[in-house]
C-alpha cells in the first residue's frame, strides 16, 4: 500500500515541546518508527509535516493524484478548528485515520472537539507515538474491508 502520514503544526517539535504530554522522542524518531513498520508490512510511506494550514491542504489535495491509498493524519491544533483541512480531507476517499499522541479528551475543553474526525474513518488517541502504528494498521484493515465488499 502507498501510505501518507501527515503531521500538522508543532509536531516537528516532538522531543522539545511538553515532554510530559508528548514524550521525549523527537520527530525523526517518529518517522523512523513509521518507515520501519511500513517496510515490515511491505508498504510505501511518505511522512509529511508542516506548520502551515495551506501546505497541509495542498498535500492532501496532491494525494488525490499521486496514488495514495491511505492517510494517517495528526492535524495538531488544526484538529480543533480547521474547517479548511476538514473540507480537503472530505474530498479524498481513501481510508483516513486521525491520530493524537495525547488523550485529547482528558485535556483542556478546546481539545475535546475535532472538526476533522467526522470526515475520517477512525481516530486513535492517547496511545503515544505507537498510535501512528495502530493507525497504519487500521488504514490497512479498512482498505481490506472495502476491497472485500467490492469483490
Ligand atoms: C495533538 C493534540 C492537539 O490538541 C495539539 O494541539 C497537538 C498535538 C496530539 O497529538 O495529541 O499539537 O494533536
Amino acid at each position: 500500500m502507498k501510505l501518507l502520514v501527515i503531521n500538522g503544526p508543532n509536531l516537528n517539535f516532538l522531543g522539545i515541546r511538553d515532554k510530559a504530554v508528548y514524550g521525549k522522542e523527537d520527530y525523526q524518531y517518529l518517522t523512523g518508527m513509521i518507515q520501519e513498520k511500513a517496510e515490515k508490512d511491505g508498504d510505501r510511506v511518505e511522512c509529511f509535516q508542516s506548520n502551515h494550514e495551506g501546505a497541509i491542504i495542498d498535500r492532501i489535495q496532491e494525494s488525490y493524484f499521486d496514488g495514495t491509498e491511505g492517510i494517517v493524519i495528526n492535524p495538531g491544533a488544526f484538529t480543533h478548528y480547521s474547517y479548511a483541512i476538514r473540507d480537503a480531507l472530505e474530498s479524498i476517499h481513501v481510508p483516513k485515520v486521525e491520530v493524537h499522541i495525547s488523550d485529547v479528551n482528558a485535556r483542556e475543553e478546546f481539545r475535546h472537539l475535532s472538526v476533522t474526525k467526522p470526515v475520517c474513518d477512525g481516530q486513535i488517541v492517547g496511545q503515544g507515538l505507537k498510535g501512528y502504528l495502530l493507525a497504519m494498521d487500521l488504514v490497512r484493515e479498512i482498505a481490506a474491508e472495502r476491497k472485500e465488499k467490492r469483490d
